[in-house]
This record gives structure tokens, sequence and C-alpha cells, in this order.
């Protein structure tokens, strides 16, 4: 059969905490043709642990391109019409390895993961100056979350690691840098790099003079020469370079020229280009993000201050503020994998259904304690509200009102930091296909809740950051260039005060979660 002709196309890797895609799009209609997806192991070696595989997160990697073009093949697409590669992935998740050897030296401590409580603990005593060091120059809070503390702890407890830093042959890097380093050639040749948007989420990176941070490195006491070097988000860094499999290798060449933590290219893909445009994405977690424009806002309710986005070296850089949600996806891979309630996460939606209502219980999933607006370390999950009455499916709903309930507080709180509320909430992410959880939201916030039909927006960041790179040049991102997206519209349909009373009861559950742990 003949070969479809099409314009440019522009691959897209998306790595985030729960699974792993590839998809590839049409640069001149933003179309997406063909992708692929593979769900990611999580290892839980301790109460509180989260680790993976990095290994197995760059196998999932070459799969996921592999069964994609196999998929464009039998469109008759060619894929040798893909002309850039664009990288999103899972931020904060720590990876330390052998640049000689090409091996992890550790799992990937990832983003969830709770081990350092007690070195945050210990290094929010001896913090200089005020407490505002860390903050005032990252935009973040001190935590678990990001990965300065998680490389602090394999600096101390892991022997390897320890021995490969001594001989010069460590690096460490968020996930993007371990993938754009392998796909670059890895031990003959990768490219160490990252950019903005995953350094600032590291704690050692200066987000006003975007250099890693001099007293910051001494404070965590991280050694300079295993960091990657920091990049715009939208550049060549390197060709594909992957001998290992056939398929794979028929993207030999193609330029990697887009890198963005998957926060920063949802908000790309939503086209949040505006001061004041914001996006909520639901994925493992949940992650507001509001574009404030070439100032950098500093919170006074709890939200982040973090890079948008940087679109190319000579560009300038854009500031978001951010309300971070730790649990939503997972709650549902919870009841699935821990409770076995669920034997899909698609059937939540089923189950929630049915009842319409959680009956008065109220789920609190703070497994990892709080994020935003609470930063509570101590919190954990709480169901409360139970009665003979309660089964499993007002549990269920009760999951999915606390995504919406989450998501209500880091919006009002948003609220109070921009001074102007939002009129509606732009959203993306897997869980937005659940009709259900999209009508709850717009019935908890009180305002309509707006979906793209492409809900594949992380990965279209990535894609027109690396198609509109320069000396790849195959996307526009003029605003006047970009495809008309259809909307699909969810208005609230409960009345404002039984939405208030049902807000209120949730705040008195996470009260109930604070303070759990010691
Ligand atoms: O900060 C963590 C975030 O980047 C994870 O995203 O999509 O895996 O929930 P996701």
């Amino acid at each position: 059969a003949k070969k479809a002709v099409l314009g440019p196309l522009v691959g897209a890797v998306d790595q985030g905490t729960s699974s792993t895609r590839f998809l590839v799009f049409n640069s001149k209609t933003a179309e997406l043709l063909s992708h692929h997806q593979v769900e990611i192991k999580q290892e839980f070696p301790r109460e509180g642990w989260v680790e993976q595989d990095p290994k197995e997160i760059l196998q999932s990697v070459y799969e996921c391109i592999e069964k994609t073009c196999e998929k464009l093949g039998q469109l008759n697409i060619d894929i040798s019409n893909i002309k850039a590669i664009g990288v999103s992935n899972q931020r904060e998740t720590t990876v330390v390895w052998d640049k000689l050897t090409g091996e992890p030296l550790y799992n990937a401590v990832v983003w969830l993961d709770l081990r350092t409580q007690s070195t945050v603990e210990n290094l929010s005593k001896r913090i200089p100056g005020n407490n505002n060091f860390v903050k005032s120059k990252t935009g973040l809070p001190l935590s678990t979350y990001f990965s300065a503390v998680k490389l602090r702890w394999l600096l101390d407890n892991v022997r390897t690691v320890q021995k490969a830093v001594e001989e010069n042959r460590a690096l460490f890097g968020t996930i993007d840098s371990w993938l754009i380093w392998s796909l670059t050639g890895g031990i003959n040749g990768g490219v160490h790099c990252t950019d903005v948007t995953n350094a600032s989420r590291t704690m050692l990176f200066n987000i006003h003079s975007l250099e890693w941070d001099k007293e910051l490195c001494e404070f965590f006491g991280i050694p300079k020469e295993i960091l990657p070097n920091v990049r715009s988000s939208s550049e060549i860094y390197g060709l594909m370079k992957i001998s290992h499999s056939l398929k794979a290798g028929a993207l030999e060449g193609v330029p990697i020229s887009g890198c963005l933590g998957d926060q920063s290219a949802a908000l790309v893909g939503q086209m949040c280009f505006q001061d004041g445009q914001a996006k909520n994405t639901y994925g493992t977690g949940c992650f507001l993000l509001c574009n404030t424009g070439r100032k950098c806002v500093f919170s006074e309710h709890g939200l982040l201050t973090t890079v948008a986005y940087k679109l190319g070296r000579d560009k300038p850089v854009y500031y978001a503020l951010e309300g971070s949600v730790a649990i939503a996806g997972a709650v549902i891979r919870w009841l699935r994998d821990n409770l076995g309630i669920i034997k899909s996460s698609e059937e939540i939606e089923k189950l929630a259904k049915e009842v319409g209502t959680s009956y008065g219980c109220y789920f609190v999933p703070a497994f990892s304690g709080l994020y935003a607006p609470y930063w509570e370390p101590s919190a954990r999950g709480i169901i409360c509200g139970l009665t003979q009455f309660t089964n499993k499916c007002h549990i269920a709903f009760a999951a999915l009102e606390a995504v919406c309930f989450q998501t209500r507080e880091i919006l009002d709180a948003m609220n109070r930091d921009c001074g102007i509320p939002l009129s509606h909430l732009q959203v993306d992410g897997g869980m937005t296909s659940n009709k259900i959880l999209m009508q709850l939201q717009a019935d908890i916030l009180y305002i309509p809740v707006v979906k793209p039909s492409m809900p594949e927006t992380t990965a279209l960041g990535a894609a027109m950051a690396a198609g509109a790179a320069e000396g790849v040049g195959v996307w526009s991102l003029e605003p006047e260039d970009l495809s008309a997206v259809t909307m699909e519209r969810f208005e609230p349909q409960i009345n404002a005060e039984e939405s208030e009373i049902r807000y209120s009861t949730w705040k008195k559950a996470v009260m109930k979660s604070i303070g759990w742990v010691t």
C-alpha cells in the first residue's frame, strides 16, 4: 500500500510515575497519530519508601517507541517523517548511575518517597540565616518531595554511590537526564543534561540566576560535578543513538530537542502562555499550575514557585505558582492493588455511579503525608464516617471526591495568592476520562471544568517544545498557528451551599489525618 503523505512529525516520550508513553503528533495540525503505553512497577521496600527500577523505565521507553513505530507502519506512515523528539517526565525522582558502565547505582528514589523525613528534620535545624534560605532561592519548602534530600540520602547510605562519587564515575539526574543520557548514546557519549523546569524541582537550583546554587549545594553537601548541565526546555540536546533494538533504532539520528517536567509540559500543551492562565493535571498526583509570566511570585498560602518553561536558549524564562497534591490517581491504584475492590482503574467509575454518593464517608489519602497547602509530613491516610451501610461503592465515590476536594484546596490557595479567582478550570491527564470525577469536580469547585478532547496535553507540550527548537523549526508556537482545540465542559450542578457543606466536612477529615505520626 502507498505510504500516507504527511507534514513533519514530532514524537514525545511521556514518562510518568505510573506509566510510560510514546506519542507521535503531526506538527502542522497537532493531531495525535499514534501512541503506545506501558505501566511501570513501583516498589515499596519499606513503609514510606517508593522506588522504581531505572532500567525498567528505560526499557519501557524503548518498548513504547517500538510499538508506536509499528503502529505508524500499519497506518502506512513513514517514520522517517519524525523530525524531533521531546521528553516529559515525572519530576524530582532521583537516579544516580555509573557513567562508565551505564548501570544505575541504586533504584530510582521516587518523588513520593518519605525515607528522608529525618534528613529533612536535621537539615531544617541548621538552615543558615533565616528560614527562607531554601525557599527564597528555589521557590520550594524544605521537604522530602524534592531531589536534593533524596540524593543526600543516597550519598549517606549507599556504598556503591559513595564509591562512584569518590572515583568520579557518578552522574545524578532526574528521569529526564537519565533518559536523555541513555537515548543519546549512554556510555558512548551520552549527553548529561536537564532543563530548567526539572532543575527547578531539585532544591539545588536557583530559580532567579537559573544556575545550580553554590550555597545550596554546600548546604545539602552535594558535589557539583555529578549534576547535569542545565539547558532551556527547547533546544537540541543531542541525537538519538540507540543500537540495541532495530525498530527504535529507526529513529537513530533524530534530534532530542524538547525537555520539560510533566507539569510544565502540560501547561505548554494546554497553551497556558498568558499570565493568569492555569491548568490542573490528574495523574498519579494532581498538580495545578498557574502561569505568572516573567515574575517569580511567592505564595502566602502553601503553593510552590517553580519554573514554568524557557522555550529556547535565548528566550525568556516563565514562572508558575504550583499547588501539588501527592495522591490522586494513586488512590485508585491503591484500591485496585492493595484492597482489590476493583480489577482495573476504569471500574472505579462504575462503582461510584452505582451509588452516586459517598453516604457521609470521607477518604483522606495522605499516604505520603499532605502536600499543598498543608506540607504536613505527619499526616497519614484515613477513611472516616463509616457506618454498617457503607460499602465499597461508597468508598470508591469517596476516593474520587478526595481528588476533587484536594483540588479545591489548592485552587482556593491559588485564588488567594493571585487575587483574581479562576473563572473556570482547564484540566487534563488520565483521570479526566472519568465523567463522574469531572462532574464532581465542577460541583465541588463551583466553577466550570473544561477539558480538551485530546487529553494527552503533557506529551503535546513536549512535542511542541521539541518541534519549535532552533535547528528543527517544524512547529510554530505563535498563537494564530495553534489548531482550534475542541473542549468538553462540565458545569456545576449542585448549589453552592451544598458544595460548601461537603467541603467543610472534608476539612474536618483532613484535620483528623494530620499528626498521625510523630
Ligand atoms: O512532581 C511529580 C509529578 O511530576 C508526577 O507526575 O503525572 O506522574 O503524577 P505524575
